[in-house]
């Protein structure tokens, strides 16, 4: 088969430290560290799958966001470093109303990154009331992912599942007072949580944006491997943006924010939508590290 991708001393490290259970800095200053056969060879077979362009963070099975190790498999897509500065402004929104209950929703969770990163800074820096996340992903698999994630990374917050989980009202660490700490809810949805008229006051996400007609033009190792489902945003890549709006033109608060990953090749095209739903707010465009129209906030 064609090879598709020269593997890096990185990502050669990445896969030994993932077989060997070593750390890089070890590997690297322990030359006489001996590798066993099947270890070898596994290693082989890795290097090879790298080569043909299937992505290191499933071959390893966890990706590093917002310097967290997130578990990751192909039900849900590898999450990126932009979507770091998304978990920046979701929380700079929420320290900016910190003396408020705010009830968040996350559409579109997938691994569960973006709302676990919001909640494990909260829990770590301690500078929040109370905040509860509602977090969906019409993908069961996806949602199993964010819950494990859910599980490993964060300590004091209370997570209830419905839709997905046999184990369903799951608590977290024996707590037992759902009201003294952050919530996340993890539900299985189709963008909106299906039982409530609940409104949010924060609603935050990295929706599918692709165009139906462009998923095919994408590189190999994302449109082989990474989920369809994460990808592909309909005829514009605007189906969730626009089941969104449509759902919340009328039936939001005042003061709700919405603050949205976006195409930056649709960002015009979002940005007039935007406003025609929404006359009476500010809808604002945010470039990404490289200076792509990355980030919607609605205000
Ligand atoms: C671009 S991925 C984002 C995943 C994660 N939030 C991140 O940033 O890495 C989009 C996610 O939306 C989910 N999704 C697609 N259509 C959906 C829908 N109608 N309702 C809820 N989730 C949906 C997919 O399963 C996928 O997990």
């Amino acid at each position: 088969m064609e090879n598709f991708y020269q593997p890096t001393i990185n990502d050669e490290l990445e896969i030994l430290e993932s077989i060997t259970g070593k750390t890089k800095e070890f590997l690297l200053t322990h030359k006489e560290f001996k590798i066993k056969n099947e270890r070898t060879n596994k290693f082989r077979e890795l290097i090879k799958r790298l080569k043909n362009g299937e992505p290191l963070a499933y071959l390893i099975g966890y990706k590093y966001f917002y310097s967290s190790k997130f578990l990751v498999n192909k039900s849900v897509l590898i999450p990126r470093p932009e979507s770091e500065i998304l978990v920046d402004l979701a929380l700079k929104e929420i320290i900016k109303r910190k003396d408020n209950m705010l009830n968040i929703l996350e559409v579109c969770t997938g691994s569960g990154c973006i709302t676990v990163s919001i909640l494990k800074e909260l829990e770590e820096n301690k500078f929040r009331e109370k905040v509860k996340i509602t977090a969906t992903d019409i993908s069961k698999r996806a949602l199993k992912i964010a819950l494990k994630n859910s599980n490993d990374l964060l300590k004091n917050t209370w997570i209830d599942t419905q839709g997905f989980n046999q184990k369903e009202n799951y608590q977290f660490n024996n707590l037992t007072d759902s009201n003294s700490h952050d919530s996340l809810l993890l539900r299985h949805a189709n963008v909106f949580p299906e039982t409530n008229n609940e409104r949010f006051d924060l609603i935050i996400g990295n929706p599918p944006y692709i165009e139906t007609t462009e998923v095919d033009h994408l590189k190999e190792s994302v449109k082989k491997y990474e989920p369809r489902l994460a990808l592909d945003g309909g005829k514009n890549g605007m189906d969730i943006y626009l089941k969104i709006f449509k759902r919340l033109k009328n039936n939001c608060k005042k003061q709700t924010v919405f603050i949205l990953e976006i195409n930056h090749t649709t960002s015009g095209l979002l940005h007039s939508i935007t406003n025609k739903y929404f006359p009476e707010k500010e809808a604002i465009i945010q470039k990404d590290l490289y200076g792509k129209k990355r980030y919607l906030t609605i205000r």
